[in-house]
């Protein structure tokens, strides 16, 4: 067993969940340390507290006063594509407004690149969301909607958890219905619910739905969802984008993990979300991981999304005040938000969502591991994976002090420093 001491933390944000106090949506007392420091032990934390107490260890890195937190943990983002989409975008800065259309021309693409080409795509895309402090990524299929690049996309993804570079996969074949079965929605939800769902479910953790006008209305994505339960997947639900499309209030009635978006909210979709926050999470089989179809329906907000399509941002702070659980996360995607600055995300839901930073740092880490039902993840109490993003900063609030400033100084998952 080999240790590291790490010192000079000026303000270590442990996030501890031994420590939570329901009264507060941002840091509880004690969670934030002053003069800290840590010690990783084969790659998960084995102690925290204040650097005079610090014992020693095999090596030691001085981190000459700066701010630590855990990893971001990015619950939400469609790597896996080829192309990009910028002209679709600047059309929508002149005014066009987005639609789920889009998705068919990265599908074309994404259908077009060889295995290699697109891997190394996707393996780009994860080396820039650890170089912004990203250590726990989830992703999905969505852009292949056949079942042999459902397949090719589950696959890839897979495989890269399996080398420790990804955390999760989350199965979309859901995500619209391709052109080859257009005016035939039905013939695909069965597609997706029979021989692809059982095809792609070994390689994946989780189901999820585009419920929106133009994707999967709410009788198709609860069948979808339905059949994912079935097949033992967690629930994931896209709703309320563009519009009240039902998903909110089909996620909290089946009990998923998580609804992302959640732009367009009545009282009563908040409510519904709030009410889920009682429910008990339960341990899974693996002690890193909750069990997927138990504990609250987070609401995920995407604020890069909400500025790239010029939404209204979705209501995080209405959220928090009702008692719902929020986590933010990037979207990374070629149609809605280019982006996998989980930094950018917090900095926007602190300046202009009306979080305060320990808010959004909160949902932008606990937040994320608990919509993907992690343990592991998302805080820095000892027995956490050792994920570290350190900031080139003495205070956090930095973050949204000085924005779009490059303020990720160093990044450690599972105790090895990446950067
Ligand atoms: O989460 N909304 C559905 N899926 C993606 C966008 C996909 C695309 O337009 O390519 C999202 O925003």
């Amino acid at each position: 067993m080999t240790s590291t001491l790490i010192s000079g933390i000026s303000e270590l944000w442990t996030l501890d969940p031994a420590l939570d106090d329901p009264a507060h949506s941002g840091v509880a007392d004690g969670q934030v340390r002053r003069d800290a420091a840590l010690v990783i032990e084969d790659g998960r934390v084995a102690w925290t507290g204040p650097a005079a107490e610090a014992p020693s260890a095999d090596t030691a890195e001085d981190l000459g006063g700066r701010a630590v937190l855990p990893g971001w943990v990015d619950s939400h983002s469609h790597l896996i594509f080829d192309g990009d989409r910028a002209a679709e975008f600047e059309a929508r800065m002149a005014g066009q407004s987005y639609s789920a259309g889009g998705i068919s021309v990265t599908t074309g693409a994404t259908r077009s690149a060889t295995d290699e080409h697109l891997r190394a795509l996707v393996r780009g895309r994860i080396a820039e969301a650890v170089r912004g402090g990203t250590t726990c990524l989830e992703t999905k299929t969505g852009y292949g909607l056949t079942v042999a690049e459902e397949l090719r996309a589950a696959e890839l993804a897979s495989a890269l958890v399996a080398a420790g570079e990804l955390d999760e996969v989350t199965f979309l074949g859901a995500h619209l219905v391709p052109r080859e079965y257009e005016g035939r929605a039905e013939d695909y939800v069965d597609l997706v619910t029979g021989e692809m769902l059982s095809v792609v479910a070994p390689h994946v953790r989780w189901i999820d739905v585009f419920c929106e006008e133009g994707a999967f209305d709410p009788a198709q994505s609860a069948c979808v969802l339905r059949a994912g339960a079935v097949a033992g997947l967690g629930l994931r639900v896209h709703g309320h984008q563009l519009g009240r499309s039902g998903g909110v209030a089909l996620a909290a009635e089946l009990g998923a993990a998580s609804v992302d978006h959640v732009n367009h909210l009545a009282p009563a979709d908040v409510e519904a979300l709030a009410a889920t926050a009682a429910r008990p999470t339960a341990p899974g089989t693996d002690p890193d991981r909750l069990a997927v179809d138990a504990g609250p329906t987070v609401a995920t907000v995407l604020p890069a999304c909400d500025l790239s399509t010029r939404a209204p941002l979705a209501p995080a702070r209405e959220l928090l005040d009702a008692g719902a659980t929020v986590a933010i996360a990037s979207n990374c995607n070629p149609g809605t938000s280019y982006t996998s600055s989980m930094s950018f995300c917090v900095t926007t839901a602190v300046l202009q969502m009306h979080l305060s930073l320990a808010e959004a740092v909160r949902a932008a880490t606990r937040g994320g591991a608990l919509a993907l039902r992690r343990t592991d993840v998302g805080h820095l109490g000892v027995g956490a994976r050792a994920d570290l993003h350190v900031l080139d900063a003495s205070a956090a609030i930095h973050l949204a002090y000085r924005p779009g400033m490059p303020l990720t100084h160093e990044v450690w998952r599972a105790g090895v420093r990446l950067t």
